[in-house]
């Protein structure tokens, strides 16, 4: 059945593009399942030797029922890679040279934990298996400055389905590699290396939670996190770990880089609210990169109709304010 019920974020419909744009997005990612994703909407398979910052191989297709949402644009792809958190490479925004440092070639990621069977996959060969497509989402940093990014990706849920988790692996774990000598950020001993961040296995297997191989059309970007990056739209970015090597399941509810450092400023849960202020700042706005706007942020920047059943009033009640923070 075809809804012509329209988001709030929706493309007015004399922008539209295509007809899929029109469906009740939630209800059609909701009939596809996990890894359906990719049988319905895909374009391809990604290229074997990939170079962050060539073109993507093949030409990712747009998933059109990802748009920026009514008077949001792209951000340039120069504002939105030069001005990027990766305290690997400096704890200030101008790092996209020093990331430049990364070698991607021979990247492994270890997959382990309540899985059925452990194993170190090879990016290449992990993305080579997995439906590559475009989406265009919004990213808001908890420090109130946004940008909206064209992704090369594929939905987490199916990398959680290719890992084959027991039943007992209630969370998923996802950490960024380790090594001083290309990390100058790294040798920075008072930070607890290396990066990582979680989610709940509902949280991983919603279907707009990403795993992110590209941008703007190309291999993705060092400063972005080559080779491989997560991106969940509907949290604050630092839950976005970038250039990931190991994931792991398990029963216990992970304890994050920034949980660790400060963990009345960014919590587990971290998803975006307007309401709740940061201990140091407001989040009702937010700057939009690339330009000098301030646009009111959105309750879960938007993704409410796709994401705000799994935060049920029991939950909210537990954890209170953590689950926005
Ligand atoms: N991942 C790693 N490994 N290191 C980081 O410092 N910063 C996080 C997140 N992932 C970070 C990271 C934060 S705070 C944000 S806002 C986003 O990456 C920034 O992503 P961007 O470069 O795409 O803007």
């Amino acid at each position: 059945m075809i809804y012509h019920r329209k988001p709030t974020w929706h493309i007015p419909e004399a922008q539209a593009t295509a007809e899929s744009a029109f469906f009740n997005r939630r209800q059609l990612l909701a009939t596809m399942g996990l890894g359906g994703a990719a049988s319905a909407l895909v374009a391809g398979r990604a290229n074997a030797a990939a170079v962050p910052g060539d073109d993507f191989e093949p030409v990712p297709e747009r998933n059109e029922l990802f748009e920026a949402g009514e008077d949001r644009e792209i951000t340039e792809e120069k504002a939105a890679t030069t001005y990027n958190n990766f305290y690997e490479f400096g704890s200030h925004k101008q790092i996209s040279k020093k990331a430049q440092a990364l070698d991607t070639e021979g990247w492994t990621i270890k997959i382990d934990g309540h899985v059925e069977k452990e194993m170190v996959i090879d990016a290449e060969d992990l993305i080579a298996k997995m439906s590559i497509e475009e989406r265009v989402t919004r990213h808001r940093c908890v420090e109130a400055w946004s940008m909206v990014v064209p992704w090369v990706c594929f939905p987490l849920a199916d990398l959680v389905k290719f890992a084959n988790p027991t039943s007992d692996a209630k969370y998923v774990r996802f950490e960024t590699f380790l090594d001083p000598k290309i990390a100058s950020g790294q040798r920075q001993g008072w930070y607890p290396w290396a990066y990582n961040d979680g989610l709940t296995i509902e949280e991983a297997t919603n279907p707009i939670a990403l795993m992110v191989v590209g941008a703007y059309g190309k291999v993705l970007h060092k400063q972005f996190g080559a080779p491989m990056r997560l991106h969940v739209p509907w949290k604050y970015g630092f839950k976005s770990v970038k250039s990931i090597n190991r994931i792991t399941f398990t029963d216990e509810r992970p304890v994050s880089f920034w949980e660790e450092i400060a963990k009345t400023e960014y919590g587990f849960w971290a998803n975006v609210n307007p309401e709740v202020k940061h201990p140091r700042w407001s989040q009702a706005t937010e700057r939009v990169l690339g330009t000098t706007e301030r646009i009111p942020t959105v309750k879960f920047n938007g993704y409410g109709e796709d994401v705000a059943s799994l935060y049920s009033d029991t939950l909210a009640k537990k954890e209170g304010v953590r689950l926005w923070r």
